[in-house]
């Protein structure tokens, strides 16, 4: 088993502020953005890589500037083997984990023993516009989960094959 680096995700307070600093100073391009979940923060995803959905965000809503602004960083495994490997390994420890699907991803997060958030994904054949996070069942094997995934975002905008998907960025 091996893990990619895949990106971070920060909290923030002042979205105008970051939002140019990275994209006008840095270059980096918005490739989605929107609620979290219903009512909830904004999220926006910033990428160099058109092939990488996002290599950093921002979540809107850093109350506490003297807080940490990490809000998790993530790995890629390879496989859905891999990724059982990964819930086997966190129940051995009796690390708690949520199982969410972003539709293009199929995900864990969980908090390291200080409290730091992480998350480590597989992903799907899938593209679609984010945020979007459902709930997945780990019990499922590779098949029925692929089934659900593609039945669960199958009508939300911009579901398209990854092969097939022309989307890269918005702009901004
Ligand atoms: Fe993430």
């Amino acid at each position: 088993m091996k893990l990619d680096w895949s990106h971070t995700v920060l909290n923030i307070k002042d979205k105008d502020k970051i939002l140019d600093f990275y994209t006008k100073t840095l270059g980096f391009k918005v490739s989605d953005s929107g609620p979290i979940y219903k009512d909830g923060p904004e999220i926006i995803f910033v990428s160099w890589n058109p092939d990488e959905h996002h290599q950093l965000a921002f979540v809107l809503g850093r109350e506490d500037i003297n807080s940490t602004s990490l809000n998790h960083i993530s790995f890629r495994a390879d496989t859905y083997d891999e990724l059982q490997e990964i819930k086997d390994r966190l129940d051995t420890v009796n690390c708690d984990y949520l199982p969410l699907c972003h539709g293009n991803a199929l995900s864990f997060y969980f908090n390291d023993p200080e409290n730091n958030g992480m998350e480590i994904f597989i992903d799907t054949p899938w593209d679609v516009e984010q945020p979007q996070g459902e709930v997945w069942d780990p019990g499922l094997d590779e098949k029925s989960v692929m089934e659900w995934v593609e039945n669960t975002f199958k009508d939300k905008p911009g579901f398209v094959l990854k092969e097939k998907s022309t989307k890269k960025f918005v702009n901004r």
